[in-house]
């Protein structure tokens, strides 16, 4: 049975001001049978203000996609935390597949703005996975385990309780083509121990999502392993229909 407890839309380069109002309006209405589920939703940076005037509810939070490792200063097209806080952001996506491949985000940024967000107070959804040439040579663990290792290091214990890890396989991004819960959780149940290793006890309830071509079809089956604690959803977020199904899955 999926319990499933964090769901993160991740909007990308999508989404108007109009799509604001309808996703609010669809999470609202569908609010009251999701309490066990948070709900973050990540929209471009000119949204979050409109957004979070939206969406007022305890249970659903606005994320940021990308955060600068800088405070302030000469740093022209980037957003500081604080800038972030102020309109009401408490997660930031931390090295997503797309940051890293088209915006040459290293090991080393990933850590930096990992560091910088949770010593901000918000949470860190920090993404790892690897590509299909990587699967196939059977270097998956390999390669997602070094950015996970690298993402989290420095990060003190008492820090934990602001970090979300979310395995994207790059080869199942927007692709339609989902790892199998089977896959998924094999990668799941190997970064639990490592979170383990790192953290602790806390690192048991530290939640871990899976993200890459999660659709309302395929939602429940995801999160009923053992090891994924909900998802991180790029093209089925952009539905309200899809999205609240998606939700309602993780709920159980
Ligand atoms: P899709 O759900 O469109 O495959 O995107 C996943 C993703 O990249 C979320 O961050």
């Amino acid at each position: 049975m999926p319990n499933a407890s964090l769901v993160i839309a991740n909007w990308k380069m999508n989404g108007n001001r109009e799509l604001t109002k309808t996703m609010s309006m669809a999470l609202r209405e569908k609010l009251s049978q999701l309490q066990k589920v948070k709900i973050v939703v990540c929209p471009p940076f000119t949204l979050i203000s409109e957004l979070a005037s939206q969406c007022y509810y305890d249970d659903i939070a606005i994320g940021a996609q990308n955060v600068s490792e800088h405070t302030s200063g000469a740093y022209t097209g980037e957003t500081s935390t604080t800038q972030l806080q102020e309109f009401g952001v408490s997660y930031v996506l931390v090295g997503h597949s797309e940051r890293r491949q088209l915006f040459a985000e290293t090991d080393d940024k990933v850590n930096e703005k990992a560091l910088a967000t949770v010593n901000a107070g918000m949470t860190a959804v920090i993404c790892v996975g690897e590509n299909k040439a990587q699967r196939d040579e059977g270097n998956t663990w390999k390669v997602v385990a070094e950015q996970a290792k690298a993402a989290l290091a420095n990060l003190p214990k008492e820090k934990a309780g602001k970090v979300v890890l979310a395995y994207e396989p790059v080869w199942a991004i927007g692709t339609g083509e989902t790892a199998s819960p089977e896959q998924a959780q094999d990668v799941h149940a190997k970064l639990r121990t490592l979170l383990v290793e790192q953290f602790g006890a806390i690192g048991e309830k530290m939640p871990l999502l899976y993200g890459g071509s999660v659709k309302a079809d395929n939602a429940a089956e995801l999160f009923a392993q053992k090891d994924i604690d909900g998802g991180l959803i790029g093209g089925a977020s952009l539905k309200e229909s899809d999205f609240v199904a998606i939700c309602q899955a993780a709920q159980g």
